[in-house]
């Protein structure tokens, strides 16, 4: 049984203090972790106050990136040994915005990838996809493509754990989501990639996200979707209230 993930990722969003804001609204109320788990992404700057001060268990911490090195002379960057030593569970690795706008590619993903289970933490690896190649047919490839460079050389063991998130670049930030069968489709597709490389029973544990303009009220019918088993939401999770609400989309 996968249990549903909800996650947050404030981008380059937030101070400490607002941060610490949001974290006192949330802190009873987010979901029972063995029902609904639910994590926040953040700015490293903004991760070290989180972890320090009142982050609730229950809510897991993650980055929002890392380096593919532990440590050494790279300035500026910063160290999943680091992040996993402060707490984190998650990291949020190959994001359309790292790839479009820092060059990201599938091999600089793929080694974050194994430096993030290297330091026992687990990548949400995402997958995007434009609409020009929505549009050309050419989304199947594309998506197939990006899975498949970000696994390689990940053991079986590794693929069970790993979390993987369908962002068309399209619908990130704009508004407009995905239509919950559009939203499917890429999911089921990544999960279907996924069974190709590891098999059937590796591809029913993995779980796989929906991001890209989730809000309250598009999110209870993207979550009916076999293949959807949460979202990785931006705008939406950046006042407290509204990310209770994605939260508790059961309600
Ligand atoms: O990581 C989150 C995605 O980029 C979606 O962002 O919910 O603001 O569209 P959004």
């Amino acid at each position: 049984m996968r249990i549903p993930l909800i996650a947050g990722n404030w981008k380059m969003n937030k101070n400490p203090a607002e941060a610490d804001a949001f974290m006192t609204v949330v802190a009873d109320q987010v979901p029972d972790p063995d029902q609904v788990e639910t994590a926040i992404a953040a700015p490293a700057v903004v991760l070290t106050t989180m972890a320090q001060n009142n982050a609730p268990d229950r809510l897991r911490l993650a980055a929002e990136n890392c380096y593919y090195e532990d440590a050494g002379a790279y300035t500026g960057e910063t160290s999943p040994k680091t992040l996993a030593e402060m707490g984190m569970r998650y990291v949020i690795v190959g994001h359309s915005e790292r790839r479009l706008y820092f060059n990201e590619t599938d091999d600089l993903i793929n080694r974050k990838v194994h430096a993030v289970f290297r330091n026992q933490m687990t990548p949400i690896v995402c997958c995007d996809e434009t609409m020009g190649r929505r549009e050309s047919g050419e989304k199947i490839h594309w998506v197939v493509s990006q899975v498949t460079g970000a696994l390689k050389g990940v053991s079986e063991q590794q693929a069970r754990q790993l979390v993987i998130a369908y962002e068309p670049s399209w619908a990130i930030g704009s508004g407009t989501s995905a239509s919950a069968d559009q939203a499917e489709e890429g999911c089921y597709l990544i999960r279907q990639t996924v069974a190709d490389l590891y098999g059937d029973p590796v591809a029913d544990d993995m779980r796989v996200l929906y991001g890209g303009s989730v809000k309250p009220d598009n999110i209870a019918e993207l979550m009916t979707k076999r293949d959807i088993d949460g979202v990785l939401a931006g705008g939406a999770s950046l006042d407290a209230e509204t990310f209770l609400q994605l939260t508790h989309y059961q309600n």
